[in-house]
This record gives structure tokens, sequence and C-alpha cells, in this order.
């Protein structure tokens, strides 16, 4: 069985977040327990795909309207990844730095002719492809309409009995269009129109949900929540159920492993406390804090989403209450978040600091010597930072939502089967609640060694959710 999965990100060829992450991933389980995978995602004028030499497999034009534009599908030529990669060239759409905004931050405006341009490159390459993938797998709404088109666009409908997964990782954003831009659209089937249209808009994630064999969620709690509280989507996947199911996250145990990283000072051959140790140290030389006291971390995009807006007032309001606590910050995003932030750091010099980047390195090195990870999410459909984290001793501070639910159980529970603290509302009172909580148990050293001990035990490799990936494709074949 051959799989193709459809992403818009790939680590470490294209990453923006944890999409990247679990599409670098995931194919290289599947491909090592028997399922031969392969990944396709757009060429962009980004670092490591400008550093790697690409050969042409296919060429043709697709046509977008009344412009005809040529592409090409070239494959990674030193396979350097443990899985093939396909890259879709698009001149025009996809030659640009950024993955979906530009330097500035900014959207880029013609979203949805791109994510056509490259739908349907691959859809073409793949119908003239001698060898074809027995299933196709889709992420997100940048490949939403890909079961569509396989099922109702003349064009491509030589490829409606291939059957398609559609993963969600963030049904945030739904890639919505209104119905002015459908003259884009490759002609399909009249009476198929409906299934674009969600709310009056052409709705490429909740086209994928209503058009896909199988639809998953990156987390059980994650699907429930959807089916409460997705932006107007609830009843749709209320209604899709039956095919619907969540699944687990695994991290790559190989790029996250404290005894082999490359990026940390010291990786962990001897006890954890000396390992937690000695790197903590070393993030003295980036972040101006007070490394005698515990500190807190926050990692990712300084969004919403992710509760960073909440930081800067919880931060000081922990401060001002005469914790002894230091905290820092690594990420970028929001320019009034940036803003607070900066601010912050000039009133509680040596107690919080930030670095306004998206730092790879840096990142594994805050996992290494931090004592507590918080993650204040509104959303959180799976979540790996946690699981970073808990591989590398440092104990997580969520909210409890999707997959931060299903990951990090309350240290209060009576079986000891916690690993971190968790707060239910996302407000300041439960935040500031969930910190004095970590303190506490900072401050009972027995019990926070073996919780610590405890997390970095725990497997959240690949291999399970991978194997539960190949039940899903074997039973869409048999059927
Ligand atoms: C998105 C989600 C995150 C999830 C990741 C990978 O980035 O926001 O929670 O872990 O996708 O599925």
């Amino acid at each position: 069985m051959k799989v193709l999965h459809v992403s818009a990100e790939c680590y470490p060829a294209a990453k923006a977040g944890g999409l990247g992450d679990v599409v670098g991933a995931l194919p290289k389980y599947l491909s090592r327990i028997g399922c031969p995978t392969g990944v396709v995602i757009p060429k962009y004028s980004v670092k490591w795909i400008n550093e790697h030499s690409f050969r042409t497999i296919y060429r043709g034009t697709i046509r977008l309207h009344h412009h005809y534009i040529p592409f090409s599908i070239e494959q990674e030529s030193s396979n350097s990844l443990e899985f093939p990669l396909f890259v879709a060239n698009i001149p025009g759409k996809f030659d640009r730095e950024g993955i979906y905004t530009d330097a500035s931050g900014r959207g880029y405006f013609d979203e949805m002719e791109r994510a056509l341009c490259f739908q349907q490159a691959v859809l073409q390459w793949i119908l003239n492809s001698p060898g074809k993938p027995s299933i196709i797998h889709c992420h997100d709404h940048h490949t939403g309409l890909i079961p569509f088109m396989m099922k109702y666009c003349p064009e491509y409908q030589g490829l409606q009995h291939i059957p398609t997964v559609f993963t969600i990782h963030n049904g945030a954003y739904h890639g919505a269009v209104g119905w002015d831009k459908m003259y884009l659209l490759p002609f399909f089937q009249a009476e198929a129109r409906g299934l674009l249209d969600w709310r009056n808009t052409i709705n490429p994630l909740a086209t994928a949900v209503k058009c896909a064999w199988r639809v998953t969620t990156v987390s059980p709690s994650y699907l429930e929540e959807l089916k409460h509280n997705s932006n107007g989507m609830e009843l749709l996947l209320q209604h899709e159920q039956h095919k619907c199911q969540g699944v687990l996250n695994g991290i790559d145990a190989q790029v996250w492993d404290p005894k082999k990283d490359k990026y940390i000072a010291m990786p962990w051959s001897d006890s954890l406390a000396a390992f937690k140790e000695a790197n903590k140290k070393v993030i003295g030389q980036r972040f101006k804090v007070d490394l005698r006291l515990p500190l807190i971390t926050f990692i990712g995009r300084l969004v919403g989403e992710k509760g960073a807006d909440l930081l800067p007032d919880l931060i000081s309001r922990v401060l001002q209450s005469g914790m002894n606590v230091a905290f820092a910050i690594l990420g970028t995003g929001q320019q009034n978040i940036h803003h607070a932030l900066q601010h912050l750091s000039y009133n509680f010099p040596g107690r919080f600091d930030v670095v306004l980047e998206y730092n790879e390195g840096l990142a594994h090195q805050l996992y290494a010597g931090s004592d507590f990870l918080i993650m204040p999410s509104r959303v959180e459909p799976c979540g790996l930072n946690q699981m970073y984290a808990m591989r590398y001793g440092t104990v997580p501070i969520v909210r409890s939502v999707g997959g931060l639910r299903d990951t990090v159980p309350d240290v209060g529970m009576p079986d000891n089967s916690g690993r971190g603290i968790r707060f239910d509302h996302f407000n300041l009172k439960d935040g500031h609640l969930a910190i004095y909580r970590a303190l506490e148990l900072y401050n009972n050293r027995p019990f926070f060694e073996t919780v610590r001990e405890h997390i970095t035990t725990i497997d959240f490799s690949w291999e399970k959710s991978a194997s539960t990936y190949l039940n899903i494709y074997q039973e869409m074949i048999n059927l």
C-alpha cells in the first residue's frame, strides 16, 4: 500500500507549526511499519528547500479561470528524509519566502488561488502517474478541496475510487471565500454545489469533512469540542461523526531525544537533576532572568488561540503578588503581544524576559532547562509542546482543552498518574492559581522529582498513532 500525504507543511523542509512536525514524522513511522508513504508540499522559497536539490518527475499546466499556469512536480534527489518528499513547483504562486504570510506577517492576498493551484497540480500529477497511491491523506483546509475534486470534477474523476482521509489539525481556519470566487474552481458537477457551501461561503474545511471518506482530528477531546464549538461547523461534525475519529499525535522521538539532542548544551547522560541543572544555566545566555528561581517558559506562536494574550497580565499579576518565580518566553506573533511582553521585561528585570524569534534550537534548549512549560491555550487540537516538555523533564501547566486534556492528567489525581498542573477557565484567576500550585509542587522537592522522572518515561512516540492510521487505511481499502 502506498499512501500520499498532501500538506502545506512538512518538517524539516517547511514548517510553521505543529502541522509541519506531524507531516514530517507520521510518514516515517508509517513506512517503518510497512506502509510506504510519501509527502507532497508546495515548493516554497525557504532555506531547506533552497539548499536541497530536486529532480523533475512531472510537468503539467493547470487552468485557473483564463490563466494557464505551468508547474512541475519534483522529488528531493538525495532522499534525505526517511520517505520520498515531493514538491509542487508553481512559479509565481509559492516561490516566496513565507509559507502563509509575507515578511511583515500579513497573509497572502491570493490564498485561494494558491491552494487551488497546489491541489490541482497534485491531482493532475497523480492522474498521469503510472503507480497511483492507494490512499490520499490530506491535512487542513489548504488541501480540503481534494476529496471534492476527486469525486465531482470530471477532470479528476479518474481518481474517485481512491479513498481519502482528511485530518483536522486546526479547525479554526476554514479557508472560506465568497461565492464570487467560484470562477476560480475547476468545472464541477452542478448538483454537487451544495457540498462546497457552508453558511453561504465556499468552505474548504467543511467540504473536506463532507467529502473525505474518513476524517480525523489530532486528539479525541478535540473532536468532542468541535462538535460543540467549531466556528459554526458544529452541526456538520455531529452529522458526520460516524466517519470521524480522534487520533492523538505522537512526537518524533528521534528529533526530540534528550540523550542525543544536538541543539542542547548538555545531552542527558547522568541523573535527570544534573541534566536539568546544566541546561538551565545556559538559558541565561539569551534570557536575562534569575535562574536560581523556578523557571516557567512559554514557547510558541504569540497568538490568541494559544492564549498568549493572557500572559502579560498573568505574569505581572503573579510577579506583583510576590511569588518567587521567573518567566521566559520564546516566539513570534501578534504585534500587540510583542509590545506588551517587551514592556513587561522592562518592568520586571531579572524576573521576566522574552526573545521574539522563531528559533528551533533555542526552543530545544528551553525544554531541556526549564522547570515548567505553560500552555494557556484557548484551543489546542493536540499540542506537541507539552509532550516535548515532558520528554525533557519539564512539567507542563496547561489549560484543560483538546489534546492538553488528553495528555496531561493533573498531579492532584489520587492514583499518582499526574503529569502536570491543569486549569479549566481561561482567566487570570485560574491561571494564577495554576502557577501557585506549580510552585507548591516545586517546593515539595521529593514529589516534584518523582513527577519529573515519571513524565520523562511516558511513551509519546508515533508507533501507536501510526498503527491507528494504518488500521484506518486498511478499513477503507477493504470496504
Ligand atoms: C496545529 C494545532 C496543534 C497540533 C498541531 C499538529 O498546529 O494547533 O494543537 O498539535 O496542529 O497536529
